[in-house]
Formats: structure tokens, sequence, C-alpha cells
């Protein structure tokens, strides 16, 4: 009957030799302490001192306790092993390197126009102007007639004009419908000085290529006073070009006509004229106009609300992709609206 008990332990600690995962515990203990549904072998020995004589008990019912914690031990040791085990396989698995570079992610970038508008804006405001903003969707009235171009004035053929399909309304063809705009809002009937900048896209129905675009930012100005002379608009004008180009660039004034402006200039940057592409951009001068100006005309002070015999004024109308051409050196205006990263990556 001992002997049946040391068998018995000896069956289980040897297998217990063979187990390495928690499941395999588990079906041993089943196996010699049984489970909800089955009796253990320990058990089942058990159920032979039922039939044993008083004299043989003690030493069985002791021998079978030796036996049953000899087996817990070992339960016990085991399930600690196996554990130490199955927990770091675990972290190994899901190891994780937190030194590793991370993917990186691509930054946005602002508009190579954005951000030449901003240059803009610092050096005019240094120059004491503010930023006025008037629509892009503009009446008939605003864009020409009060700029002194009635419906059939000839100056209108300057601009390929953009219509709705609302009678008397257009796309911008220019910035300027916002000097009647700011003079009448800022200059409140004609009493106040006004000094702004007016920025935004502007339409024209034109031929595309690389130095005209059908869509471009302009950037307006205009001052208004009295004693403001065509001397102020020269003093500005080469004030933000030094600002703006540095000292190597270099702009001219040239007679030229607009209906809103009496007299009226065009300013040009000299952009060079090294390569075949240099004298297709400025049409064989090395000159690229950047903007109209002049002073403001009589008729248009008078609808901006002011008496033309007490104020004047000046102002300019200056393109903002090429001003950015000559500055960064970009010589195709195309490139702005294609949306090419490499293009627009290096801004
Ligand atoms: N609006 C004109 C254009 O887009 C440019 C211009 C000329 C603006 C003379 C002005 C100006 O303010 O005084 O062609």
């Amino acid at each position: 009957m001992l002997d049946q008990l040391t068998t018995l332990e000896h069956a289980a600690l040897e297998e217990m030799t063979c187990v390495t995962t928690s499941e395999a515990l588990t079906a041993w203990q089943g196996r010699y302490f049984g489970t909800k549904r089955s009796k253990g072998k320990l058990d089942e020995a058990m159920s032979a001192l039922g039939k044993m004589t008083a004299e043989e008990r003690p030493a069985f019912g002791k021998r079978a306790n030796e036996v049953k914690q000899a087996l817990l031990a070992a339960a016990q040791s085991t399930e600690t092993a196996v554990k130490t085990a199955e927990l770091n396989a675990s972290l190994q698995a899901g190891k994780l390197d937190v030194t590793l570079p991370g993917t990186p992610i691509k930054r946005g970038r602002l508009h190579p126009s954005t951000v030449t508008l901003r240059r803009m804006y610092a050096i005019f405001a240094k120059m004491g102007f503010e930023v006025y903003r008037s629509p892009d969707v503009e009446t008939d009235e605003l864009n020409f007639e009060l700029l002194n171009m009635p419906p059939d004035h000839p100056a209108r053929d300057m601009w390929d004009t953009f219509h709705t399909s609302q009678p008397g309304v257009v796309l911008r063809t220019h910035t300027s419908p916002g000097q009647i705009r700011s003079m009448r809002e800022l200059g409140t009937g004609g009493t106040k000085p006004i000094r702004v900048i007016l920025p935004g896209m502007v339409y024209r129905y034109e031929q595309v290529t690389a130095r005209s675009e059908m869509q471009f930012n302009q950037l307006e100005g205009i001052v208004i006073g009295k004693n403001i002379t065509m001397a102020d608009l020269k003093g500005v004008f080469t004030e933000f070009s030094r600002h703006f180009f540095g000292k190597e660039g270099r702009i001219r004034f040239r007679g030229s006509y607009f209906p809103f402006t009496e007299p009226s200039v065009e300013i040009d940057v000299y952009y060079g004229l090294e390569s075949e592409r240099d004298r297709m951009l400025t049409k064989g001068t090395g000159w690229l106009e950047i903007s109209g100006a002049g002073m403001v005309h009589p008729t248009v002070l008078r609808n901006g609300g002011y008496d033309p015999d007490e104020w004047s004024g000046f102002a300019f109308g200056m393109g903002v992709e090429r001003p950015a051409m000559r500055l960064y050196g970009i010589n195709d205006i195309r490139y702005f609206w294609q949306n090419d990263l490499r293009f627009l990556e290096q801004f």
C-alpha cells in the first residue's frame, strides 16, 4: 500500500519535470488533485484508507500526507518558474525601443505669396500704413465707374474682366476699388487723412504666360492728406523697394496712363537680361513692371468724399508675385498656383 503512494509520488514528480507552461501545470494539478468534474489520483489513492485496518491507517495517512505536501511544494515552485518565464517571454515579444527615431511628419508652410505679402506689410507698417480689406467680388460701379471709367470708357479694355451671372457684378480686376471703399469709410466724409494698404487676389480673363496669370495678388496703397505730392509717392516707393529688394534692387518710374490717377506712372524693377528667359519675362528690356501708381484723380477723390481743392493723395497698385519673382529668382509666375510641392517646399 505504501509502495503505491511512493510510485504515485515518483510519477507525479517525473511528469512535473516536463511542465513548462501554465496550461500544462493546470493539467498536472487536475490529474493529481482533481478538478471540479473529476477526482485526482491522490484522492483515488486515499480511498484505500476505508478498506484498511486500524493498525495500517496511521502509517498510510502519514505517508499520504507527505506525498501530498511534496506534490504541493513541487506545484508551487513550478508555478513560480513558469510565471517568470512567461512574463519574460511576453516582455520580450512586446519590446519597444523608445530611442528609435519616429516617422517624420511633413510640416505645412506658408504659400510664397503669403510670405511675400507679410514682408510687404511689415515694411509698410513701419511707414505708418494700416491694412484695409475689401471684397474679391465687386460691383462694376466700384471696379470701374467710381474710378473714373464710365460704362463705355475705352480704358476698361485694360482689364479683361470676369463677369458673374449677376448683372453689374464682377470679380475685381484690380484692388483699386478698395480705394473708394477705404476713402469713404476711413475718411469719414472727406474729413480725415488716410494711409492704408489693401491686399488681395485679383482676376483677369487673360492669356496665361510665364509673366501673367489669370489670378494673382496685388497690394494697393493709398495716402490722402493735405499737400501730398508726387515726391511722397516716389519717397515711399523708393523706401519700400530698398527694404524689400535690398541694396541691389533698382527701380524706375516711367510715365504712363490710368484713368484714376493724374499724373500716372508705372514702376519697374530691374530683373536682368542674361538669359533667353529673362528676355522673354521682361519683353527684352531687362525691366519687370511691378506697379501702377500716380496722384489720385480729382474725380476719384470726389467719389471718395474728399474735396480735391483741399485734399490730395497718391495711390499705387503693386503686384505681389512679380516682386517675389525678382526677390527669389523665380522665372515663371505659373509656379505660384500649380501647387507643385517641389516649388512650395522651398519657402
Ligand atoms: N489698378 C491698376 C492695375 O491693376 C494699377 C494701379 C495704377 C493702381 C495706378 C493704382 C494706381 O492705385 O494709382 O493695373
